[in-house]
Order: structure tokens, then C-alpha cells, then sequence
């Protein structure tokens, strides 16, 4: 009898957790400079970027492997190598499926020289870090859209320097993962826009509101999401409470919205409530002049019934929803939604989000909540995110730099050249030796010729008598 019921449960189980695993298109897992293959504690596996079948680096210079000391414990298998570029080079990834994809980019500084490097990366047309310098360990996370089969993803070191990386995630993101309908919030009020499918971002926070660190074990898309109590602006706690949920997130089946993708279970399940008469605010650090798209995610984890919370909502200052009511938009409890925001921030300083109770609301205690929060910077103009500049990393950018890149890089590019001829005379040197059965070799020319490159002319002419 109790098989008889374990069968259909065991069915039921293996069919969820086939059903919470994505499988992304594109899944590059790069560990640069490496010599052998990274593996996570997620259980992701990161290749090493030299002989990997999808993936080609250009570079008109040697990009060398670095090597951190292994004297030092590395925090993960990632801290341990980096590759240092002291030209513009470019890795191509492979496209199998076009649209938004994720990237992220591992910047672990591991030796002086590598946290005072300063440089840039382009990828897919777009300037995504103008000028970079990662003295601290960081990853940068871009979601893209990708147009064509290969991802050029380029750097650039500012003069002087070097560049470096050391590991590149490039996976295919969920199409649900980017809307293309958010609400501007400008000081003049609200109003609805489009066109947010098409833009390029930077993730710069990722919040679990009230929760536990969520690491890329917990999350189907590999992404961190981390506590808000040090964005939290105004804590009076008679205003406000916390909350956390041990049923089930109520996700719609078979939706092509809203899904584990989106935000896990583990952001959803924890929650900052306020009560009707309170605000809460939270204040995030960004850089002054740019456009935001803030996404604020809220499940009613806290009610007993619905049409219990009616809450306002304040982004940057603004009022941007009054009286939300959140049963009106999911119809259920423990439902997942969430709301994009796009607003322009010209002061330098923190973007403040608040929610702010309702008369409106069924209970004085508890009148609306907060789940989790993800602010991302948006491209200004065609071609960068990292700052107004209207450049790509393409030859436009070379143009824009003025000419001295330019020289920088044929300079690299002879330079290059120049070392192949020596391998290519130490080889022929040596066949020559083979040859002659032990007899010295001589550089002694055997014509008037003049000046090495005659010589080097001459030794290649020869190699072809053989
Ligand atoms: C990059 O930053 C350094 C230090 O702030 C500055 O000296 C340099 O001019 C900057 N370069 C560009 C191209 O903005
Ligand atoms: C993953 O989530 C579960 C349940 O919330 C938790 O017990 C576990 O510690 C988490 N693991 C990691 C590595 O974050
Ligand atoms: C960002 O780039 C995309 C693609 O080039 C473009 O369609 C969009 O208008 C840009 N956004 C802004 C604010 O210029």
C-alpha cells in the first residue's frame, strides 16, 4: 500500500526537480588562464580558455597565464589564475541561441600589478566598462542582447597598463528574464515605457529583502542575491516587520512569465512589511546622470486572506504607486510578481526606494511588503553603459582614442611579428644544425646583403631549398 502511494509521489517529485532545472542554450564556463578545469561549489565546471572548442582568442601579443601564489589558500578555484593582456584582445564565444544572455565577468586582483590595471571592455558592439580598475575581488554582471552568432568580447588596456580577467560566465538568459513594458518615474509623475527588450544592463544590486544570503547553489541562474539591512535607510521597528514563509511559492504553472528564473523560492519565502501608519526606506549607493531600471519583487508571504494589503510605493523620491493592492494584480497569496521601474538619476548619491502603509489596508500592523529588490544601470546611448560615452570598443573606438591607441597596437602587433621571426630563424637554425650533422652554424652572410631583415629574408629562401 505504501509503495503504491511512494510511486506517484517519487513521479511527482523527479518531475519537479527536472522541471526547476534550466538548461541554458549557451552555458560558456571560461577559467582564463588556467591549466586546468575550475569546479564550484554550485558544481559548475570552468574550462580552461586556451583549447576550448567554442571559444577563440584573438590578440596581436601574447596574452600570458598568471598564476597566483599557491602558498596563499584561494577562496575559490577561480582566484587562482588570470590572463593578463598587454594588448587589445578578444575572446569570441559562440551563439547557439540569439537574445539576452548573461555575463559575467571575474575580476579577482590577486597581484599589485593586476588591481592597478585600468582598462576597458566591449562586448557585442556596447561599452560595458569604460576606464576599469579592480582593486578589490568583484564580478561584473551584464545582461545583453545578442544579434549574432559570436560574442566579441574585447579589452583594452589603458595606456600604460595591462588588462586582465580571470573567468567569464556567458549564459543564455530565459526570455522571461527582461520585459519590454516598465513605469518611467520622473518628478513629473509616472508614465508607462517601452522598449526595455532591447537596452544592455548592469546588475548592481541584487537583494533578498529580510532574507538569507542566496548563493548560486540556491539559484537556478547562478546568482547572488544578498541581505538589505545595510541599505536599510529608516529601521523604526514599531513601523516595520520581518517576515519568513516555510510553504510552497505559489509559481503559475506552465508560465512563460513568471518562473524560478525570475527570482527562487528562497528570495520569495522572506519579506520587510510596513505597518499603515510607517515607511520604510532603503538607499542604494549609484553614480550620478544615469537611467536605472529598478525591479522590486513582491509575493504576499504575510496575509491570511486576500485583499488584506493595499501599500504605497516611492522610487527615487517619487510616489510611483499609491495604494497598490497587491491580490488585484497576482489574485493569489504567496504568488510571485514583480513591477520594473525605470527612473534617471541625476544627483550623485543613493537611489531610495520606500514602501509607505494605507489607510486603506485591512490591518494597522501589516499594510504592504517588500520581497526582494534588483537595480540594474541601462545603457545611456547606443554604445556604453559605463558612462555617457557614445563609443563602442570597434574601430570607432580606436578612432576616438586618437591615434596613439592605434600605434599602440600595430606596436604590439609588430612586436608579435617580430617574435615569430626569431622562432621562426631558431627553428630553421636548428634544422639546419640537424642537417649539417653538428656543424656550427654562422651567421655570416654570404652576400653583400645588409641588416638583419636581409639575413632573415635570405634564411627564409633557404629553408624552402630544402
Ligand atoms: C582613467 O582613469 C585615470 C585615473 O583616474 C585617469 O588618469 C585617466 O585619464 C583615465 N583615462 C580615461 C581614458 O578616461
Ligand atoms: C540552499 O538553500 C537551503 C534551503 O534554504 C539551505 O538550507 C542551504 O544552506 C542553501 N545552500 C547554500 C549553499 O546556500
Ligand atoms: C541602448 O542601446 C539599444 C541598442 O543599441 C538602443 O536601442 C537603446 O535606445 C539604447 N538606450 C538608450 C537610453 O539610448
Amino acid at each position: 500500500m505504501a509503495s503504491v502511494l511512494a510511486v506517484p509521489l517519487l513521479l511527482c517529485l523527479l518531475a519537479s526537480a527536472s522541471a526547476a532545472r534550466f538548461a541554458p542554450a549557451d552555458n560558456h564556463l571560461l577559467a582564463c588562464g588556467a591549466t586546468a578545469p575550475a569546479v564550484l561549489p554550485d558544481g559548475r565546471r570552468f574550462v580552461p580558455d586556451s583549447g576550448c572548442a567554442s571559444t577563440r582568442l584573438r590578440s596581436p601579443a601574447p596574452t600570458l597565464p598568471s598564476a597566483a601564489s599557491s602558498a596563499a589558500p584561494q577562496p575559490t578555484p577561480l582566484h587562482a589564475a588570470a590572463r593578463v593582456f598587454s594588448c587589445r584582445a578578444s575572446y569570441d564565444l559562440a551563439v547557439r541561441r540569439r537574445g539576452y544572455h548573461v555575463l559575467r565577468l571575474h575580476f579577482y586582483p590577486f597581484e599589485p600589478a593586476l588591481a592597478s590595471a585600468r582598462f576597458h571592455v566591449g562586448a557585442a558592439g556596447f561599452l560595458l566598462l569604460h576606464n576599469f580598475s579592480a582593486s578589490a575581488p568583484v564580478v561584473k554582471e551584464f545582461i545583453l542582447p545578442v544579434h549574432s552568432d559570436v560574442l566579441v568580447l574585447t579589452f583594452v588596456p589603458e595606456s600604460g597598463s595591462n588588462a586582465f580577467v580571470n573567468a567569464i560566465e556567458l549564459v543564455s538568459a530565459p526570455d522571461e528574464l527582461v520585459g519590454d513594458i516598465g513605469t518611467l518615474v520622473t518628478s513629473s509623475g509616472t508614465d508607462q515605457t517601452n522598449g526595455l527588450s532591447s537596452q544592455v544592463y548592469e546588475m548592481l544590486y541584487r537583494i533578498n529583502v529580510a532574507g538569507r544570503k542566496v548563493t548560486p547553489f540556491n539559484d537556478t541562474l547562478w546568482r547572488t542575491w544578498v541581505n538589505d539591512e545595510r541599505f536599510l535607510v529608516s529601521t523604526e521597528s514599531s513601523n516595520s516587520g520581518v517576515w519568513s514563509f516555510g510553504g510552497r511559492i505559489a509559481y503559475p504553472k506552465g508560465s512563460r512569465l513568471m518562473t524560478r528564473e525570475v527570482a527562487p523560492d528562497n528570495v520569495y519565502n522572506s519579506a520587510r512589511s510596513v505597518s499603515s501608519q510607517g515607511k520604510v526606506t532603503w538607499g542604494f549607493p549609484v553614480s550620478a546622470s544615469s537611467r536605472y531600471l529598478v525591479r522590486m519583487h513582491f509575493c504576499d508571504i504575510v496575509s491570511k486572506a486576500l485583499n488584506e494589503l493595499y501599500f504605497d510605493i516611492y522610487v527615487n523620491g517619487q510616489l510611483a504607486v499609491k495604494d497598490f493592492d497587491i491580490s488585484g494584480a497576482t489574485g493569489f497569496l504567496a504568488y510571485p510578481y514583480y513591477i520594473d521601474f525605470v527612473v534617471d538619476v541625476e544627483d550623485e548619491g543613493a537611489l531610495k526606494l520606500a514602501i509607505g502603509g494605507s489607510k486603506n489596508s485591512r490591518s494597522d500592523e501589516v499594510s504592504g511588503i517588500l520581497n526582494a529588490v534588483e537595480i540594474m544601470r541601462m545603457n545611456r546611448t547606443n554604445g556604453g553603459i559605463d558612462g555617457d560615452f557614445a563609443v563602442s570598443l570597434g574601430m570607432e573606438y580606436v578612432a576616438s582614442k586618437g591615434i596613439g591607441e592605434f600605434a599602440r597596437s600595430l606596436l604590439c602587433g609588430f612586436i608579435f611579428a617580430g617574435l615569430l621571426l626569431v622562432l621562426l630563424m631558431l627553428v630553421v637554425r636548428l634544422r639546419t644544425e640537424l642537417r649539417n650533422n653538428g656543424t656550427t652554424w654562422s651567421w655570416q652572410p654570404n652576400d653583400s646583403g645588409d641588416g638583419k631583415l636581409a639575413r632573415a629574408y635570405q634564411l627564409v629562401s633557404t629553408k624552402t631549398d630544402y
